[in-house]
């Protein structure tokens, strides 16, 4: 059977087929945005000119590291594609993303795409959203406050469940913005949209982990065979 690394590797490998030289590329955060970004580094060194736009400071690093040419939204603000993992898919290809902490920056970058093509092995296929908690990148100010009216907005979807400040040992987590992150255990959650809408609608949220809409292709590397999803 394959490892779970050995399915990232594929799904990464797989993506390549889908860079043509030239591209503008927004390059994704997580282990399996990782092992692409190692296969592509790869083809860099045999001559493949692309230029990347990182969605995280670690990605950012490892891509400098391994000698990919990077550039920031700032300067290329419109790209061809942006190649990332996710936590959680769903059949019409919406995700769950923010394992990491990166959804802010990954879903500006995602945005800022003409294609988004996610990577991930069969394990984060789902038929709802919802098992994988759902991350909320709030501001640290009135952050009390925040929790309590996220409380009231998933409670009016009726959905309840634990909201839990992610934390990096005793210390609040970070984000390369500076923002916190609530991690959400709503269960199910069989309307995206209207939670999407809803926790927009909350003062203090930043941004959530729902990519709704974003991704209209997906690579999924199961034990035989990667799959080329497409909504
Ligand atoms: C980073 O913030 C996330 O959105 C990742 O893309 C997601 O967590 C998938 O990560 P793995 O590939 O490590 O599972």
């Amino acid at each position: 059977m394959a490892s779970a690394e050995e399915l990232k590797r594929a799904a990464g490998e797989a993506a390549l087929d889908h860079v043509t030289d030239g591209m503008c590329l927004g390059i994704g955060t997580g282990s399996t945005a990782e092992a692409f970004i190692r296969v592509l580094a790869d083809k860099v060194q045999a001559g493949l000119n692309v230029i990347g736009v990182a969605t995280s400071e670690r990605t950012e690093k490892l891509c400098r590291e391994l000698s990919i040419p990077m550039a920031t939204l700032e300067t290329l603000p419109q790209l061809d594609l942006t190649i990332d993992g996710a936590d959680e898919l769903d059949g019409a290809l919406r995700l769950i993303k923010g394992g990491g902490g990166a959804l802010l920056r990954e879903k500006i970058v995602a945005a800022a795409s003409k294609r988004m093509l996610v990577i991930a092995d069969e394990s984060k296929t789902v038929e709802t959203l919802g098992a994988f908690p759902l991350p909320i990148e709030i501001n640290g100010f009135g952050m009390v406050a925040t929790y309590l009216a996220i409380q009231e907005a998933a409670d009016g979807l009726g959905l309840s469940g634990e909201l839990t400040l992610r934390r990096t040992g005793e210390d609040p987590f970070i984000t390369d913005s500076g923002h916190l992150i609530l991690d959400a255990s709503f269960g199910r959650i069989p309307d995206p949209e209207a939670l999407s809408r809803a926790l927009h609608d909350v003062p203090g949220v930043v941004e959530h982990g729902l990519f709704l809409g974003l991704a209209k292709e997906a690579l999924v590397a199961g034990a035989d065979t990667v799959r080329h999803l497409t909504v």
